[in-house]
């Protein structure tokens, strides 16, 4: 087969959460490209419009849902909005959360329940929802959840952040195990520090650059090192893969220290 038609996704329709900016942006423009009808679900309606305006001017197809991830009525209309449009998700990005930074002894609950409502809870209730759908229509689909290498091991400073992303995690393996045979995939991407609008002020001041010592690559990732491990797991290129988790780090995470 060639790999024109092993990633195509002509076929599909693409749910991304949290694609008003950053990653999830990146990823909807990705998809459209490769094919896919995309629906793009964040809270900031305006960020959307101009996404989905890049994605029409680019040829592509796509139209913007406005939801609060951690609302489960929003749920359910984005995924009925989205049937409208173009029919049954089958590819889901859980793509939207949040970060915090803060010691574990000062962290206050409402920031840790704001942490894993969105960054956990939410990758649940978006993936069974989309589950649901892609059973009752007789059909299979990838899910693929965005974790980070902070859900694989830890820094100071971030435990709820770090907690929702091992959950994610496990999420995607025991989701894989019970969707499996129907067809439907879940996976996820692990991503080291990737340059986007909401990092890249301090990515690039002098501080910043001094992490990407602990970095074998040697940099800092960009949207587009992300374009493969994402286009493998939605499309034909991924079938027989299920319950991965794919680390894009640079080697981050496999160093010990310098
Ligand atoms: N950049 C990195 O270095 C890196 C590394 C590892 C993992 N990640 C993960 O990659 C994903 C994207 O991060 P990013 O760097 O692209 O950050 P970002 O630019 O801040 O994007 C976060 C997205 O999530 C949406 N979002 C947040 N809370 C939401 C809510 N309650 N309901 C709906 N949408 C919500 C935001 O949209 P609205 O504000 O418009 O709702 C925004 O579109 C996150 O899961 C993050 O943990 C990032």
């Amino acid at each position: 087969m060639s790999a024109a038609a092993i990633f195509d996704l002509h076929n599909e329709v693409a749910l991304v959460t949290g694609a008003s900016s950053g990653l999830g942006a990146h990823f909807a423009q990705v998809l459209a490209a490769n094919g896919a009808a995309v629906v793009l679900v964040a809270r900031r309606a305006d960020r959307l419009a101009a996404v989905t305006g890049m994605i029409a001017k680019a040829g592509g197809k796509a139209i913007a849902v406005e939801a609060d991830v951690r609302d489960r009525d929003a749920t359910r209309a984005a995924f009925d909005a989205a049937e409208s449009a173009f029919g049954t998700v089958s590819i889901l990005v859980n793509n939207a959360g949040v970060a915090h930074a803060g010691r574990a002894v000062e962290l206050g609950e409402e920031e840790w329940r704001r942490v894993l409502s969105t960054d956990l809870d939410a990758v649940f209730f978006w993936s069974q929802e989309a589950a649901r759908r892609m059973l009752a229509a007789g059909r299979g689909g990838a899910i693929v959840n965005i974790a980070s290498v902070l859900g694989l091991g830890v820094a100071k400073g971030v435990v709820a952040y770090a907690t929702a992303k091992a959950g994610v995690i496990q999420l995607t393996k025991a989701l894989a195990l019970e969707l499996a045979f129907k067809g439907v995939r879940v996976n996820a991407i692990a991503p080291g520090w990737i340059v986007t609008e909401l990092n890249r002020d301090y990515l690039t001041s002098e501080k910043g650059k001094a992490l990407t010592r602990q970095i074998p690559i040697g940099r800092f990732g960009e949207e587009r090192d992300l374009d493969g491990p994402l286009l493998l797991l939605v499309s034909d290129a991924g079938r027989f893969v299920t319950g991965a988790t794919i680390v894009a780090d640079g080697g981050q995470s496999v160093a010990l220290s310098g």
